[in-house]
């Protein structure tokens, strides 16, 4: 914390220990040469090319959204090979860059998508992977905006709709079917849905194998949740649980992959955001911490009601109860009410705990702001 002093601030702080040490966790679970299980990072979480780099020297493959994740995926190591892209709208020319560097898989989200890739993989002259995103329809018990397996959602296909689909794809010659895709949704703390999740892949494949077609891969998503309120006491989520549920529920055939894409759980907890308390201001009944950090740089709060423990790295003395909240001109720019806070001064840093994953990777340049140079522990 001595390096945070001086620190520029607001700005991010990543603990490369932390997130070594996590990955080395996943990697006890599921070794890079496991037969059947492959563990993919989703890059939107975090996008920092540092972490890309811890992720590509622990083996693991990426799950990308945009031509821009691809791109900087490759640069940080990760082989293409290793590379989904997922995303229910992607462009022209993202389909285009990712059939030349030559992607392990394209997960597809509807009809049209993969006739678009039939015909851009035909003008270049390739055959594209594909997945078929399936919406399975699992409530995974999380916020609405965060929740993406139920069926009014935007994502994947539907289920009734699925023998359809598989019906075109077979009759696309420059495809080449891989097997099905399945998210359902952000922050799962128990394992429950992910039971449910395997249930609905063995339906599933017995509905695609009656097509007539081959399922080498299933994806299973990501959507591990990590714990907010006691970062200290677990930094690093159970992984055990989380893939032996897995192990046990879902049957796998004769050579086929596992894939599991997950974000948060590798990164929320390695990162801080680190600001610095510019007024505490006294209201009529209550007490407001201002600080130099909003939601332009941790949209969480604002966005989902999110909260994210707060630390005072400065002051340890007494206790008082404030209103965290940023300067930004929008009533949402509050990261916390009624936090309970050591007595709190001008000039104090505060780190936001947990915000390894959505943060940095979501936050913007709204009124002209901008973050300081991220800090690390190597
Ligand atoms: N795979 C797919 C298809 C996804 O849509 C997502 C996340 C992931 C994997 C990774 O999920 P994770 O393991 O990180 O839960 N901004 C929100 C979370 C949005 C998640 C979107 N999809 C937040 O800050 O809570």
């Amino acid at each position: 914390m001595e390096q945070l002093r001086e620190a520029a601030t607001p700005c991010y702080f990543y603990d490369l220990q932390l997130l070594r040490e996590t990955l080395a966790a996943v990697r006890r679970e599921v070794p890079e040469n496991d037969p059947a299980f492959r563990v993919h990072y989703a890059v939107k979480a975090n996008s920092n090319p540092r972490i890309l780099g811890e992720m590509a020297a622990q083996g693991l493959g990426a799950d990308c959204v945009s031509g821009g994740e691809i791109e900087l995926a490759i640069a940080a190591g990760v082989p293409a090979g290793r590379i989904v892209f997922a995303g229910v709208g992607k462009t022209d020319e993202e389909i285009e860059l990712a059939l030349r560097a030559g992607i392990g898989c394209f997960n597809v989200e509807s009809e049209p998508e993969l006739l678009v890739i039939n015909e851009l993989a035909g003008r270049i002259g390739k055959k594209a992977p594909v997945a078929l995103r399936v919406n399975p329809n699992i409530d995974a018990h999380t916020h609405h905006y965060i929740t993406t397996g139920l069926e009014e959602n935007k994502f994947g296909i539907n289920l009734e709709l699925l023998p359809g689909v598989l019906r075109v794809l077979k009759g696309l010659e420059n495809l080449e079917f891989q097997g099905i895709h399945l998210h359902i949704g952000s922050q799962i703390l128990t394992m429950e849905p992910y039971a449910l999740l395997c249930e609905r892949v063995a339906e599933l494949q017995r509905t695609i194998e009656a097509e007539g077609l081959e399922l080498k891969s299933i994806n299973v998503g990501g959507g591990l949740g990590i714990d907010y309120e006691n970062p200290d006491a677990n930094p690093i989520p159970d992984f055990r649980e989380y893939f032996s549920t897995f192990r046990r529920h879902m049957q796998l055939r004769e050579g086929q992959t596992l894939h599991f894409e997950l974000g948060r759980a590798l990164v929320a907890q390695c990162g801080s955001l680190i600001a610095r308390v510019l007024y505490v201001k006294e209201g009529t009944a209550k007490k407001f911490v201002i600080v130099d950090a909003g939601m332009t740089e941790l949209i969480r709060p604002a966005l989902y009601g999110a909260h994210h423990r707060i630390e005072n790295l400065t002051s340890s003395e007494g206790e008082e109860t404030y209103d965290v909240v940023g300067p930004v001109c929008e009533s949402s720019d509050c990261f916390a009410t009624d936090e309970r806070l050591p007595l709190t001064h001008r000039g104090d840093l505060l780190a936001l705990r947990s915000a390894g994953a959505y943060g940095e990777a979501m936050s913007s340049a709204y009124n002209c702001r901008h973050l300081r140079p991220t800090l690390y522990r190597n």
